[in-house]
């Protein structure tokens, strides 16, 4: 080969070998470039997971539920909105074209309001929904403290206003049975008699748990007062077959009138077992502490009560038995606001009734 064509032939190898050269050059720069973006892209992801994360950690530590819907189903629901419960509940906000409206599921009461999502999530809604249970139950009782005290300022004026005349009859009725009466007389005088200290009775009871002024304080274990009261109730109980249990979970003191307690836990404890009708009764009474309060719970599996005969148990001489007078509650509920306390109901029909008796435990 002649010598030009041998130079020019080693000049392009040069050439190639040092365009290889750079090639290998570029190429490892972009595999460094590729690494880089690729590590870029992981943190990012990263990030992005953490903030997923987070923000998912943030709406399920909400007091308040959050429900994010396409208008059909539901795409998520934070903890506090599972805690609301079935679809079939989350379903009934998310139809309709109501913005905004109160809902009531089982013994709670829920507020809510709904959303359209900003843009980039058109046809997206959030509905957000705060557990107001307590707020009603509040207002709920403050209402019934108000038609209570009415009711029994009028029944404390009626039973003293036919008192004086009764204590005329009665007097009027034993002169007469003091008196020659034939057999007839004397047995229909008695009927009369008896009548008129039933009612007698009656009276004095509206007028003496009307208002207790008369709470005899103390400072004792209401856990003691529950247990004397159990074991007194449990023989009349355990002859209609029910069983009667008692769990106490707070031993510590408070202050209350026992003797006033003994009577109110015995009116729950009697309307409980007038209650079971079933082989298997069991009434389960419990005692436990929450913040300033001493709760007794007495929890029967007996009939139930309608939402209209839950409305009414409180009022003065409200019954729904054949022999009942309807002041049973009405005393109850007298003698616990006395102490400064409250009652709540709790009842489904056909499967039972739980009453709770808040007292403070520094007393009224
Ligand atoms: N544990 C219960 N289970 C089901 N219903 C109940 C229960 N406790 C009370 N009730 C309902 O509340 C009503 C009122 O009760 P309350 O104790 O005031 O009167 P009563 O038991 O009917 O008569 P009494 O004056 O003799 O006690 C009852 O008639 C009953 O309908
Ligand atoms: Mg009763």
């Amino acid at each position: 080969m002649p010598t030009t064509e041998r130079q020019l032939l080693q000049n392009a190898f040069q050439e190639f070998s040092k365009a290889s050269d750079s090639i290998i050059n570029y190429y490892a720069v972009l595999e460094n470039q590729i690494r880089e973006l690729k590590k870029e892209v992981e943190e990012k992801n990263k990030e992005l997971q953490r903030a997923g994360e987070y923000l998912y950690n943030l709406l399920n530590s909400l007091p308040v539920g959050v429900v994010v819907t396409n208008t059909t189903d539901v795409l998520f629901a934070n903890k506090t909105a599972r805690k609301l419960g079935s679809t079939e509940v989350l379903g009934r906000l998310n139809s309709g074209g109501q913005k905004s409206g109160e809902l009531k599921n089982g013994g709670g009461y829920y507020r809510w309001k709904k959303e359209s999502l900003e843009s980039g999530f058109e046809s997206k809604e959030v509905i957000v929904f705060e557990d107001v249970t307590e707020m009603e139950r509040m207002k709920e009782r403050v209402e019934r403290d108000e038609r209570l005290m009415a009711m029994g300022e009028m029944a404390a004026r009626i039973a003293h206003e036919i008192k004086n005349p009764l204590g005329s009859m009665e007097l009027f009725l034993s002169m007469l049975l003091d008196g020659k009466l034939k057999k007839k007389e004397k047995q229909y005088t008695n009927y009369i008699l008896f009548g008129v200290k039933t009612v007698d009775r009656i009276i004095n009871n509206i007028l003496t748990y009307t208002r207790p002024k008369t709470l005899v304080l103390s400072e004792g274990t209401l856990s003691r007062v529950v247990r004397d009261t159990v074991d007194f109730m449990k023989v009349s109980a355990e002859a209609r077959g029910i069983a009667l249990k008692l769990d106490t979970h707070f031993d510590g003191p408070s202050h209350f009138d026992p003797d006033l307690m003994k009577l109110v836990l015995m009116n729950f404890i009697s309307n409980a077992i007038e209650a079971i009708s079933r082989p298997d009764g069991s009434i389960v009474i419990d005692v436990k502490e929450e913040a300033e309060h001493a709760v007794i719970t007495i929890a029967d599996n007996g009939v139930g009560m309608s939402e209209e005969v839950q409305k009414n148990i409180f009022n003065p001489f409200f019954t729904t038995k054949d022999k009942g007078v309807g002041l049973g509650l009405f005393i109850v509920y007298n003698i616990v606001k006395a102490h400064g306390g409250y009652v709540e109901a709790e009842s489904v029909e056909g499967s039972g009734t739980s009453f709770s008796l808040y007292i403070p435990k520094d007393g009224p």
